[in-house]
């Protein structure tokens, strides 16, 4: 059976980019979105052109390099956001303007001090407004997490018939649990006219630790396309991560979903983005961090030299990690220590790793963890080694 093609909609340069002292100059923006591009992500969010002159250059400059993805350019629902996100997007091959407005009642009464009937007419009118620039026009319902689903559902009725091409409900706050969430899409599909005809967009935050569960949720309920960043950068705790939805989706295959990501670039385009954005990412983080595939007690190492797959569920090569890591540390046995020795030239006895094995845990005992150049300081000044050689 084909599996359903879910869209990537990378909002690493955008949503991205708010992370507080984390801005990219355009050069930066230019080198990230070529990589993107090269890595299959289907739609590039390059900036709020609106926001600062900066901003719109990048979004100009990034619309002439890409090549195959769509463009895209956020604004509020206001004539001159959209107007400058259209001249911003003028050298893109397939522009995108992205544009809404906060339909929660919380965005509604403090933000705008308007009411629902009034917020509707405005988002129709943006995304009419923007039609006259672009064909493909997303509409964000901003906090559609806590927006009311019968509300909700009006308001998505509304901008379809608009002429919005993607609907994007945003889980602004990470409020909502993936059920919740979940059901939201399914009420959206089961209580909107028209929307057959457009896509459903998942843009999830990470507030409670459950931007990748919702998302895959609305994917599991019909939404088409997934909105994220690399290494789950973004606004307060973050946006749901590309990497980890991609490989959740490649390890899963009776979700019978895919994406168009050459996966075995994903490592790369992580350090890519960490280096040009100053933030380190976290060691354990899933599929990109430093210890995704480091093994370092004793009963793993045994198991994953005897056979990768009793303690990892994904093949480092796939995502562009060399190859696992045995880390050497007290809590690693005999066999860790034998691998890395073969490793760097040492076939050790059964003699010489029981005596050196003794040196090896007296050193670990004081040193976080062994490198290579301990390894032969302890072994060459054994005197196992030196009587046996
Ligand atoms: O989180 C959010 O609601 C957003 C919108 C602007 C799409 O980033
Ligand atoms: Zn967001």
């Amino acid at each position: 059976m084909s599996k359903n093609i879910i869209q990537i909609f990378d909002t690493t340069l955008r949503d991205g980019e708010q992370v507080p002292g984390c801005k990219l100059n355009k050069s930066q923006k230019i080198i990230i979105a070529e990589q993107l591009d090269l890595m299959g992500v289907d739609i590039i969010e390059a900036g709020f052109p609106v926001s600062s002159p900066g901003d719109y250059s990048s979004v100009s400059e990034v619309s002439k390099v890409v090549k195959n993805a769509a463009v895209c350019a956020l604004s509020r629902s206001v004539e001159k956001d959209i107007e400058i996100a259209a001249k911003a997007l003028k050298f893109a091959k397939s522009p995108r303007i992205h544009t809404g407005i906060g339909t929660s009642d919380f965005h509604i009464k403090f933000k705008f001090k308007s009411n629902r009937n009034s917020i509707i007419d405005r988002a129709i009118r943006a995304v009419k407004y923007a039609k006259k620039f672009v064909k493909d026009v997303e509409f964000y319902a901003e906090d559609a997490g806590r927006t009311d689903n019968k509300y909700l559902a009006k308001v998505c009725e509304s901008v379809i018939k608009a002429g919005a091409t993607v609907l994007n409900i945003p889980d602004t706050t990470g409020y909502c649990l993936p059920d919740e969430y979940g059901s939201k899409i399914k009420f959206l599909r089961e209580n909107v006219r028209g929307i057959e005809k457009i896509t459903i967009s998942c843009h999830c935050h990470n507030d409670l630790g459950l931007a990748t569960a919702n998302s895959i949720q609305g994917i599991m309920n019909g939404a088409k396309q997934i909105e994220c960043t690399v290494n789950g950068i973004g606004e307060r705790a973050g946006n749901t991560a590309l990497e980890e939805v991609v490989m959740i989706m490649k390890q899963h295959p009776s979700l019978k979903m895919d994406t168009n990501i050459n996966t075995s670039m994903l490592y790369g385009v992580s350090q890519i983005v960490s280096d040009n954005m100053g933030i380190y990412t976290q060691p354990n983080k899933a599929i990109v961090g430093a210890n995704a595939f480091a093994h370092s007690s004793g009963i793993h190492q045994d198991g994953v030299i005897k056979n990768r797959k009793t303690y990892e569920i994904i093949d480092p090569k796939d995502v562009g990690v060399t190859e696992s890591a045995i880390v050497l540390t007290a809590r690693s046995g005999r066999a860790a220590l034998a691998y890395r020795a073969k490793n760097i030239g040492y076939e050790l006895t059964k003699l010489q790793l029981d005596v050196i094995y003794t040196d090896f845990l007296k050193f670990a005992d004081v040193n976080k963890e062994i490198n290579d150049n301990d390894i032969h300081k302890i072994i060459e000044s054994s005197y196992i080694y030196q009587e046996l050689r």
